[in-house]
């Protein structure tokens, strides 16, 4: 079972920023997952709507310039990441799952992500995009055949299934709430690799292994490694 940094190692370091990134591998993830908002010319990774939370500034994101955006703390001195900055993090045998909140115009996005991959020099087969906007995957996925797609849902419908492969999603993610042994077992027999989010607890890590669940999202991933790998943390 793939143990995936929520928003990088986000219990130990500031969500979303390049120390919860590089964290999150030095804890043995195998991979990490960030939040992304297209923003002007450009891809950065956020979470929320609002800047207050994460950062020291006020308002909403969307509304903010990039200079502004990019000169704000996110935490311990780190700023808001570029997509480009974010994919360098990744060691060659590890991946990232992209997750978009907010895409305002498809070509511009998928241009910026081409130009995100040449930069970083990393290939596409090590990213896994995914929303619980599947308009904006369906986009994608028309334009880029070749990129991988994860279907996220927050409830358990007895259509997510057939909605995903409808999109020619390759993994589901699925909410901690709403996961079933049944649900795994007709995700799997879809041919869909199932990812659950957000899981920290040990009985929840044990359970989902379990039930065959293909990777959780979690905030702690040395604690996801030693409680499925038995290893100190
Ligand atoms: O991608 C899984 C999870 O991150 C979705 O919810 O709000 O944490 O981005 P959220
Ligand atoms: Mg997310």
């Amino acid at each position: 079972m793939h143990i995936i940094g929520h928003r990088g190692a986000s219990r130990d370091r500031p969500e979303n920023t390049l120390s919860a990134f590089e964290e999150a591998f030095h804890q043995g993830a195998d991979a990490i997952e960030f939040d992304t908002y297209q923003h002007d010319d450009t891809i950065l990774v956020f979470h929320d709507r609002y800047l207050h939370r994460t950062t020291n500034g006020q308002g909403r994101f969307k509304d903010s310039s990039l200079a502004d955006l990019r000169h704000l703390d996110a935490g311990h001195g780190q700023t808001i990441p570029l997509l480009s900055e974010a994919l360098l993090c990744i060691p060659a045998d590890a991946w990232c799952n992209i997750e978009i909140k907010s895409l305002r115009d498809t070509q511009q996005w998928l241009e910026q992500l081409d130009k995100a991959i040449t930069s970083a020099r990393v290939s596409a087969d090590r990213l896994l995009i995914s929303s619980f906007n599947h308009h904006w995957l369906t986009d994608i996925k028309h334009h880029r055949p070749y990129l991988t797609i994860g279907a996220l849902t927050a409830s358990y419908t007895r259509n997510s299934i057939v909605d995903a492969t409808a999109i020619s999603a390759s993994t589901l993610h699925v909410a901690l709430d709403v996961i079933t042994p049944e649900y795994v077992r007709d995700a799997h027999n879809a041919g869909l690799k199932v990812y659950v989010y957000t899981v920290d607890g040990h009985l929840d890590m044990l359970e989902l292994e379990s039930w065959g669940v293909d990777g959780i999202f979690t905030n702690v991933p040395a604690f996801a490694r030693h409680v499925l790998h038995d290893e100190p943390h």
